[in-house]
């Protein structure tokens, strides 16, 4: 089932200045409920300006953006709604917090709604559930944390929304390797529990290649592939034409593959990597 739809939107910003630039033009696509869509490309090529359309912090200049088949921008109500069943979180949203205790912080949202003070106690303990928060944590002042914690305690605050759809713009930016692929478990632990479809920007095709259903690649303001992991990480030469990459598995089981042609292609993360290699001098020495 289609739960949001992009059709024909375009966005520029600076009309009438030398800088004009069309950060969007005439992108189209739709995303399946529960579904996890990566979204990639190069800085500047129109990713951040995207995600901002589907809640209606930007509105399309043409074009419209469907959440269950309804317009968003067609009134105040429908804004409203899409603020309320699409989640967005910035990126570096850590630099957002401001409460006294990460729990004030992530209560914050869910107040805003209008909740009751019930409610919002239970989403709070919902959402540290999520993100690994302890109530220890919890009680602490945000500006006490780590920066991974920081970042897991303003990612908190959006899913104590429990919106339908959550929209992370380049989530494990800066975090090191562990905090990256804890983030993006806890992320996916609330996608498996809510049922939400997800939207991840990241420069990480790593990460990307691990966890997408579909990817979506951003060049110079249009779309210029929307694929499975497999559809996309296989055009190794037009992504690196954007300035793009592969997953590191990808190239470097490229590289083998002059040596050994038998390897698979079709290899995506280090896990299927590590497999494949495996299964090959299995192979060998058992002959
Ligand atoms: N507030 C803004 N004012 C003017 N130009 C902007 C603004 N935000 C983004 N842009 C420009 O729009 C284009 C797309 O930017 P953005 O959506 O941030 O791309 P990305 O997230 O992929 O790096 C870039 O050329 C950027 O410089
Ligand atoms: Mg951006």
């Amino acid at each position: 089932m289609v739960i949001l739809e992009v059709k024909n939107v375009s966005y520029g910003y600076s009309h009438g200045t030398p800088f004009e630039i069309t950060a969007l033009n005439n992108v189209s696509f739709s995303v399946e409920k529960g579904e996890l869509v990566g979204i990639i490309g190069h800085t500047g090529s129109g990713k951040s300006t995207l995600i901002k359309m589907l809640n209606s912090l930007l509105k399309p200049e043409s074009g419209q953006v469907l959440l269950h088949g309804k317009d968003i921008n067609a009134n105040k109500a429908s804004i409203k709604e899409a603020r309320s069943k699409v989640g967005l979180c910035f990126q570096y949203p850590e630099y957002q917090l401001f409460e006294e205790t990460c729990a004030k912080d992530i209560a914050f949202g869910p107040k805003n709604m209008g909740l009751s003070t019930e409610e919002v106690k239970e989403r709070v303990l919902k959402a540290a559930e999520f993100v690994g928060f302890s109530k220890e944590l919890l009680n602490k002042s945000p500006f006490d944390l780590s920066g991974g914690q920081k970042r897991r305690c303003a990612i908190a605050g959006v899913m104590a929304m429990f919106p339908e759809v959550l929209v992370l713009d380049e989530p494990t930016a800066g975090l090191d390797p562990i905090g990256r692929f804890e983030l993006l478990r806890m992320i996916e632990n609330y996608r498996k529990d809510t049922g939400a479809t997800v939207m991840i920007v990241s420069h990480s095709m790593d990460d990307i290649a691990k966890t997408a259903d579909k990817i979506l690649v951003m060049n110079k303001g249009t779309l210029a592939m929307c694929g499975s992991v497999q559809e996309v990480f296989s055009k190794a030469d037009t992504l690196i034409e954007m300035g793009l990459s592969v997953p590191t598995a990808t190239s470097l089981i490229s590289r083998l593959r002059a040596e050994i042609p038998e390897l698979s292609p079709d290899i995506f993360t280090v896990e299927a990597a590590a497999e494949e290699l495996s299964v090959y001098f299995k192979g060998r020495t058992s002959k």
